[in-house]
Order: structure tokens, then sequence, then C-alpha cells
């Protein structure tokens, strides 16, 4: 059983990390965590200099805070860094390219409103995964 948790540090997200540890314990699952940093595009001019550095040193912070919960226990677990500006769209290549046969994502995020039922990541990865969808609230 291939898991694939993408993360955005929220606790939604890390609610859905925790279900995952337990599929690593129980299961044996293969467990891989994602993390998009968003790409920084447009007019450079404008932006700081280390905007993108920052933006990849938040996701990889982020990674290591998820990894930490199978390293306390002992449980094997991959990582993964990747650059986007539709995190639903590298979730879904790697879904996809992976052979992953689940994901388990959080119902939102850490980018959007409260108020939203469902954030855009979570909905796209529902609407379009070509696995089972595990939607954490
Ligand atoms: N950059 C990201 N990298 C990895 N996983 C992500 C990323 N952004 C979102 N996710 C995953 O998607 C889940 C839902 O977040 P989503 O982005 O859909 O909601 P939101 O941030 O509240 O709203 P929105 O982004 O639509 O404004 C998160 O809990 C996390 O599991
Ligand atoms: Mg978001």
């Amino acid at each position: 059983m291939k898991v694939l948790v993408p993360t955005d540090g929220s606790d939604r997200s890390m609610k859905a990390v925790e279900m995952a540890v337990k599929m690593a314990e129980k299961e044996s699952a293969e467990v891989t965590l994602l993390s998009i940093a968003h790409y920084a595009t447009g007019d450079f001019e404008a932006l700081p200099a280390d905007l993108q550095i920052r933006f990849e040193l938040a996701a990889k912070s982020v990674l290591e805070k998820a990894k930490a919960l199978f390293d306390q226990k002992q449980l094997k677990v991959e990582t993964r860094l990747e650059y986007g500006i539709i995190p639903g769209n590298n979730i879904l290549k790697l879904a996809e390219e992976g052979g992953f046969d689940q994901i388990i994502i959080g119902s939102t995020g850490v980018t959007g409103l409260t108020r939203l039922i469902m954030g855009s990541t979570a909905l796209k990865v529902a609407q379009h995964a070509p696995c089972t969808v595990t939607i954490v609230r």
C-alpha cells in the first residue's frame, strides 16, 4: 500500500500525517510526504531576492515537522519537495507517476479562509485523483 500525504503544515494536514503514521505502524504502508514550495514567478524585479529561498525553506521545515512523527516511532518515510503554483497539479502528477494507492489530504490548509468547507487543493485532488482519496478534517 503506497500512501501519498501532501502537507502544507496546516493543522488538518498534520492530522492527515498522523493518520499515515498509524497506517505505517499497523499496515506497513509505504508513506511519502510531499510539500510543494510556491514557485515565485512574475515581476522578479519587484520581489525580494530571497523570496524563492524563503518559500523553499518553509516547505522543507514542513517536511521536517511531518517526518519527525515517523522518526519518533522509527518508522520509514520518504519526503519529497516540489515547486509549483497550483499544488493540486503537483499532487495529481506524483500520484499518477508514483503509482500511489491512496492520498490522505487535509480538507483545508494554510492559505484559505477557514469558513470554506474545502480548499481548492483538496477539491482538485478529490475530483481528479487516479486513486482513493481520504480527506481529513
Ligand atoms: N503547498 C502544498 N504542499 C503540500 N500539500 C498542500 C499544499 N497546499 C495544500 N496542501 C494540502 O491540501 C490540503 C488542503 O489545502 P487547500 O490548499 O485545499 O486549502 P486552503 O489552503 O485552506 O485553501 P486555498 O489554498 O484553496 O485558498 C492541506 O491540508 C494539505 O494537505
Ligand atoms: Mg492552500
